[in-house]
């Protein structure tokens, strides 16, 4: 069978024929459809984060997968049923974080993540998984379930924030999103169409024309450009938010979030950034985050409870949105494209394989 995988930090992506897996007991063999491309891979295939696998000398990449059971070998799953599979596993056997549902919440060194860190991807013309790990989605959904994993990484990164507000009386009523990509996109439609928050924004630094600008004032958002309005001085021009969701990877943002903020308000961190050595006034950032009651918590990866509540906010996106959203789908004859990063393109998907 076809695969894409990189020697990470050397080189593009390329297509290698791989032996199709046989299914363990308890796993399913699973057909790929389409796995889509982010912010994540881009920085595995450049050597900036992830591991290869034991032994291995490149990986296959792909961790935002959609597919269809081939063989349910014995498990739950039906032939035919469209899945979508999460991305952690257990190094060695189930640990206290898998066992209890929570493998997001695991220390390095407790999991493998597949297509990134110490485990092949998902872009490959089949993959095996324990069924445990594939969530069933609608087969109206199967053309975007690629979606789903990024969108269940900001379905937790909301419970937690909100959790984190739990104590009080808190409303969700104005955000700032940071970051034009594909993450920063999803969660900008998340907030206006599915929990109503009255007033948002999105931080990019893109001229006009862009597609992302476009999308994101037909989501009803207003655009900021950090190079005129750095996020620190937002309050300044608009008024401080009361959720600040960073998805730059731009490591000054992680500091600056808590000056967008609204007293009682949360920043939550998701960009993984390189080191990067920068001075910052942090007695002014303690006392800004102690007297004003902020919050400011960082979150990665997604549990199974999150892809199924992310499969219900895909079905409550708007059509004209994702279409929009998903600027190239691409068959293994170009699947090239699909890693172009031009500022025409928004999210992208490889497609192996239809219905
Ligand atoms: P992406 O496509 O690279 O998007 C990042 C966006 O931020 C780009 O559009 C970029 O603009 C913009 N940006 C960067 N620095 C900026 C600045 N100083 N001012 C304004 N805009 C700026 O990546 P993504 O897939 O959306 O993911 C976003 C980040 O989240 C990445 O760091 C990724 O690794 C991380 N991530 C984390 C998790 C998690 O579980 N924590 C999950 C998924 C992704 P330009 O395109 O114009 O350069
Ligand atoms: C993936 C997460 C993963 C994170 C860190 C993200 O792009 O969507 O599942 O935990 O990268 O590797
Ligand atoms: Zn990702």
């Amino acid at each position: 069978m076809k695969a894409i995988a990189v020697e990470p930090g050397s080189g593009d992506p390329s297509l290698i024929d791989l032996p199709r897996p046989e299914p363990g007991p308890g796993e399913a063999l699973v057909r790929t459809l389409r796995v889509g491309v982010d912010g994540t891979d881009h920085e595995v295939i450049a050597g900036h984060h992830g591991d290869l696998p034991d032994g291995a000398d490149r990986l296959v990449l792909g961790h935002e997968a959609v597919g269809v059971v081939d063989d349910p070998n014995g498990t739950d799953l039906e032939d035919g049923q469209i899945v979508v599979p999460t991305v952690r596993r257990p190094p060695e056997g189930p640990n206290e974080y898998f066992e209890r549902g929570e493998p997001d919440m695991a220390p390095s060194g407790a999991y493998l993540e597949r297509g990134i860190v110490g485990a092949h991807g998902f872009m490959a013309e089949y993959f095996t998984s324990p069924a445990e790990y594939l969530v069933p989605i609608p087969e109206d959904l199967a053309h975007l379930g690629f979606l789903v994993e990024p969108i269940s990484i900001t379905e937790k990164a909301i419970e937690h924030a909100v959790a984190s507000r739990s104590a009080f009386d808190w409303d969700l009523e104005s955000a700032l999103v940071l970051g034009n990509g594909s993450l920063g996109l999803l969660t900008l439609a998340m907030f206006e169409k599915v929990h109503d928050v009255d007033r948002t924004y999105c931080l990019g630094r893109r001229d006009r024309p862009d597609p992302s600008i476009d999308l994101i004032e037909e989501l009803g958002s207003t655009y900021v450009d950090s190079r005129e309005t750095p996020v620190s001085e937002i309050p300044e021009v608009h008024e401080g938010v009361d959720l600040v969701y960073e998805a730059t990877g731009y490591a000054k943002h992680a500091f600056e979030t808590v000056d967008a903020l609204a007293p009682n308000g949360v920043g939550v961190l998701l960009g993984v950034p390189e080191p990067w050595e920068f001075e910052v006034d942090g007695g002014r950032l303690h006392r800004e985050l102690v007297l004003h009651n902020k919050a400011l918590l960082g979150t990665v990866n997604s549990n199974r409870g999150h892809f199924e509540a992310a499969t219900d906010t895909l079905a409550q996106l708007p059509d004209s949105f994702l279409e929009d959203l998903v600027t190239g789908v691409y068959g293994l004859e170009s699947f090239e494209a699909a890693f172009d990063s031009g500022d025409e393109v928004i999210k992208t998907a490889v497609e192996f394989d239809t219905i």
